[in-house]
């Protein structure tokens, strides 16, 4: 654990890994809030070793009369860093190495890498507490929001029953441009990269990953056990299609990448897929690039909290948030309660999941194709909340649209399976969960 701050005059000194967008937002941020910073912190903060690949390239901010680092992982042992600000990024390579070096070297680490920490979480936080030294995480999830405070410390009170979240800002955007426009997802995405919303390379982002690393992170800390990555189930966007937005609108849902966590008799259930809520959920209304979680405890009752997501202002928000706690030698561990006192409840796999579906078929217009995949449906136990077909057209593919009551989810994929068997079914059904609100 770190002592008090020596003199209230002296300042704490940081070294910052990774000059990119979150990296110059932190340098920029302790620059023109440096005041606001020193009275919370009570005490300056100041970088004043820096390291990134690339010595001469114009990062718009000030670097003179800081130390540069080629190595990041050589920051850890320079004599005159009190702290480390990681924000390279990546679940591997030099980012851990860094992490690990500092907290053998008992300096703590403040980081925005939500890769790193759900993948190897769990073995940093056993080293951080053997340490005895504090590893922050507050920018790793959801950019600019306090979520990891509000979880950890906010709602320390209370037993956690669910977490939901609008985890990744441009899944968001995407799927908000798709429903507002009636454009289809590959179309959207093009345009959001140009427009620098999402990646060159998308998949981490819209193939649901970035969102599962941040679900179980959050999972962890509601549920007060170590992270487990490989527990959560992920699903991304890719398919889901402007017919089913505007179907999931004439239902009165929206559709939404979410998180979810939540403890069910059997154990903790973590998903990441899309899901239609209700459009009177106050989740359903957080549109665009903005990310929000919901967190139900069994006091507090329901919390929503909404903010950006990322960019280099959030983000750099969150991360000077933890520097002030280290500052002022606050210190919470790092999944909020100590490593003999956190949970060891099970993961419940996927298979085992109950909730309502939506289920899209294209048939071909013709009699007895509805009574063959209501037989399907019966024969599973499946049984049927309502139903909606849209025109006729005898002999051409035609939409029919399914909502089920709760059921189970393995019955809905076998159900799946034999309704895309069925000769009059001609592209694959698609397939959408439907949370409650
Ligand atoms: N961007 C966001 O809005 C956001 C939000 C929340 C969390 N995060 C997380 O924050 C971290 C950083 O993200 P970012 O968007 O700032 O990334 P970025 O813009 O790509 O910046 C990465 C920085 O790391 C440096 N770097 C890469 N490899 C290095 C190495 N081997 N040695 C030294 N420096 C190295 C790069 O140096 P060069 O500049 O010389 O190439 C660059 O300055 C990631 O973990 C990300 O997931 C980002």
């Amino acid at each position: 654990m770190p002592d008090a701050p020596p003199r209230s005059h002296h300042p704490l000194s940081v070294a910052v890994a990774g000059l990119g967008t979150v990296g110059t937002g932190v340098l920029t941020l302790l620059r023109e809030n440096a005041d606001i910073v020193a009275a919370h912190a009570g005490r300056p903060i100041a970088v004043t070793a820096v390291s990134a690949r690339d010595r001469s390239r114009d990062r718009g901010i000030p670097l003179t009369g800081l130390r540069w680092y080629d190595d990041p992982v050589a920051l850890a042992a320079d004599p005159g860093v009190d702290a480390i600000v990681e924000v390279i990024g990546g679940a591997d390579g030099p980012a851990r190495a860094l992490i690990e070096a500092a907290l053998a070297a008992k300096k703590p680490v403040v980081t925005a890498n939500k890769a790193l920490l759900a993948v190897h979480g769990a073995a940093l936080a056993a080293v951080a507490e053997k340490q005895g030294v504090p590893l922050a995480f507050e920018a790793a999830v959801a950019g600019g929001i306090p979520v990891i405070k509000a979880l950890r410390e906010g709602l320390a009170g209370n037993r956690i029953s669910r977490v939901t979240g609008i985890l990744n800002g441009t899944c968001n955007y995407i799927l908000t441009v798709m429903r507002e426009r009636g454009r289809e997802f590959s179309e959207v995405l093009a345009e959001a990269q140009k427009l620098g919303y999402a990646e060159a390379d998308p998949a981490f982002d819209v193939d649901g990953i970035d969102a599962a690393h941040k679900l179980a992170i959050l999972a962890a800390l509601a549920f007060g056990r170590p992270v487990d990555f490989g527990a959560v189930h992920v699903e991304g966007i890719r398919h889901v299609s402007a017919l089913d937005i505007a179907f999931a609108g004439e239902l009165g849902y929206r559709i939404k990448l979410l998180g979810i966590a939540r403890r069910t008799e059997a154990g903790i259930e973590a998903r990441v897929h899309p899901c239609m809520v209700p459009h009177s959920a106050p989740i359903a209304r957080v549109d665009g690039v903005f990310n929000a979680v919901v967190a139900e405890g069994d006091f507090v009752g329901r919390v929503m909290l909404e903010g950006r997501g990322a960019g280099a202002g959030p983000t750099a928000s969150a991360v000077i948030a933890d520097l002030i706690d280290l500052a002022r030698g606050r210190y919470t561990p790092v999944w909020g309660a100590a490593s003999d006192r956190l949970s060891h409840e099970p993961s419940v796999p996927m298979a085992a999941h109950v909730g309502a579906y939506y289920l899209r078929l294209m048939v071909v217009d013709r009699p007895g194709v509805i009574a063959d995949v209501t037989a399907v449906l019966r024969d599973l136990g499946v049984s049927l909340e309502s139903m909606l077909q849209r025109g006729r057209s005898p002999g051409e593919a035609v939409p029919v649209v399914l909502v089920t009551h709760e059921t189970g989810e393995a019955a809905m994929r076998e159900a799946l399976r034999r309704i895309a068997a069925l000769d009059a079914v001609l592209e694959d059904p698609a397939l959408i969960r439907i949370e409650p609100a």
